[in-house]
């Protein structure tokens, strides 16, 4: 069976574009990285997206008057490489309720909280500060709405009392990389579904462990 062509779309470091690209190269996976576009041109995905022999295409905001320029722009690059499918990592553009519809349900993103708590930026300054025991990560579908959408797959991600951000950023992260190529191969496979903005995944069990923290040795 043809693979679902994935555009995955990044304006940093891209880690999870790499996640991406390590999950696709498994042998049967269900999709392949058609394309990476960047919208800062030094993004350091940009080089991983290169050493994996991926075709990448830089389209800078700053050249363009607004966002629907800009987004046209996205457009002729997504559609002329053939792209059925975008995964935002990392991409630090909001996109317009035309982008997002033109892909509804063709579109997704990750995000590094438990949606739908702590949307936005800085999840895990604002996750220490409230002092709350478990995080985690969330894919999810893209709506117009910023960081909300039908929910794939979440991993909670205990908090430690000696945390601060850059731990607890890098067990989330960990996290992250699991999940993504996970709600990737899912959707190509054609096992998610959606209704009434809930997902159903087929053939999928749930785990049963309940997880507290902090461990109480007593
Ligand atoms: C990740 O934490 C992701 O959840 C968020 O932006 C970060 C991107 O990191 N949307 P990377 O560029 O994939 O390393």
């Amino acid at each position: 069976m043809a693979r679902l062509n994935v555009a995955v779309l990044i304006s940093g470091r891209g880690s999870n574009l790499q996640a991406l690209i390590d999950g696709c190269a498994a042998s049967g996976f269900p999709a392949q990285i058609g394309l990476v576009i960047s919208n800062t041109p030094d993004a350091a995905g940009l080089d991983r997206a290169q050493k994996a022999g991926i075709a990448t295409h830089e389209v800078n905001h700053r050249d363009y008057s607004d966002r629907e320029d800009f987004e046209t722009a996205l457009n002729q690059a997504l559609t002329g490489a053939g792209i059925e499918f975008i995964c935002l990592a990392g991409f630090m553009r909001l996109l317009t309720p035309g982008f997002v519809n033109r892909w509804k349900d063709r579109l997704i993103n990750i995000h590094p909280s438990l949606l739908p708590a702590y949307k936005g930026l800085d999840t895990h300054t604002r996750v220490l500060a409230d002092g709350v025991r478990f995080t985690g990560c969330t894919v999810h579908f893209v709506r117009a709405e910023m960081d909300h959408g039908p929910i794939i797959v979440q991993a909670a991600v205990p908090v430690h009392a000696d945390d601060d951000e850059a731990r607890l950023a890098a067990r989330v992260l960990a996290a992250e990389h699991q999940c993504y190529p996970l709600a990737l191969r899912m959707i190509a496979d054609g096992r998610v579904s959606i209704a009434d903005e809930i997902i159903t995944i087929r053939g999928i069990d749930s785990p049963d462990t309940v997880l507290i923290n902090p461990i109480i040795d007593c």
